[in-house]
């Protein structure tokens, strides 16, 4: 187990904040078996955004859930800041998600009996842990949500829903947080936003961040992408521009398709 300092990979204060290792997740029987991992093996660095492309079915929300803890795997293993998610008990995952996860769904998944602020510190209630006001300050004027703090997500728009969603997944200053298209459902000025403070976080407070998108715009926020195919990565770029992104997906048919087909026939 973790201990042995800069030797176990993922142990806190290391470079890599998160690791796959030979992760597979297969869903159903032999008969229907789909394999939505295919023996991944990736490290995240801290302080770095990923953003994770790849074609609808590819198996980027199967790897987010894995890494997050939020599903099991059929077979390798899943290590965060040193502690082996994939041989944890419920309680331990509990706490794990709680302590060291913050995880942003396409859908906001906001509470929509609690106001914008209720929403933004239940986590760390739930958790009984101290709020740090001058924390919440902040975080509240970086996503601009302050006039907004007493409305309940019914009186918010789509933007400002996900930027409640952020605050609330960073206000605990967790090790990694995990995106799951969180600009799927927003307008491009609302992305722009997100995108924008997302970006500002890893370069601000050194927050590691690991987000799936379809949108090379999105994507080019990144300081790393990875592309998924048939659960395996078929493409790693480091600090890729918007047209290097974009060259990737440049073929005819869908974006992820192309880039599927490509990275194949580059093999
Ligand atoms: N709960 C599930 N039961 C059965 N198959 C699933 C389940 N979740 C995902 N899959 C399958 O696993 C593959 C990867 O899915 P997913 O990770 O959601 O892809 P992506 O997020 O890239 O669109 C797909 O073929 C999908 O149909
Ligand atoms: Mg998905």
């Amino acid at each position: 187990m973790a201990g042995r300092a800069g030797t176990d990979p993922g142990t806190a204060g290391d470079a890599v904040v998160a690791r796959a290792i030979d992760l597979t997740k297969t869903y159903g029987d032999a008969d229907a078996r789909v394999t939505a991992l295919d023996h991944v093996d990736v490290d995240f660095a801290r302080g770095e955004m990923t953003a994770i492309m790849g074609p609808s079915g590819s198996g980027k929300s199967t790897l987010m859930h894995c890494m997050a803890g939020l599903d099991a795997p059929t077979s390798g293993r899943v290590v965060v800041e040193g502690l082996e998610v994939s041989s944890m008990s419920q309680r331990q995952l509990t706490k794990l998600r709680r302590d060291q996860i913050g995880f942003i769904f396409q859908s906001f998944n906001l509470v929509p009996t609690l106001t914008a602020e209720e929403n933004i510190l239940l986590p760390l209630q739930i958790a009984k842990r101290p709020i740090d006001r001058a924390w919440f300050d902040k975080v509240v004027d970086v996503v601009g949500l302050r006039p907004r703090l007493k409305h309940r997500p019914s009186q918010l728009s789509g933007g400002q829903q996900q930027r409640v969603a952020c605050a609330r997944a960073i206000m605990a200053r967790p090790s990694v947080i995990f995106a799951d298209e969180p600009t799927g459902n927003l307008d491009s000025r609302s992305s722009r936003e997100v995108l924008g403070f997302l970006k500002d976080s890893v370069h601000d407070y050194g927050q590691t961040i690991v987000m799936v998108t379809h949108d090379p715009r999105a994507a080019s926020y990144a300081d790393r992408v990875l592309v998924l195919a048939d659960g395996r990565i078929i493409r790693d770029l480091k600090h890729p521009t918007y047209d290097r992104i974009l060259a990737e997906f440049a073929t005819e048919g869908d974006a992820g398709d192309a880039a599927g087909t490509k990275a194949r026939a580059d093999a």
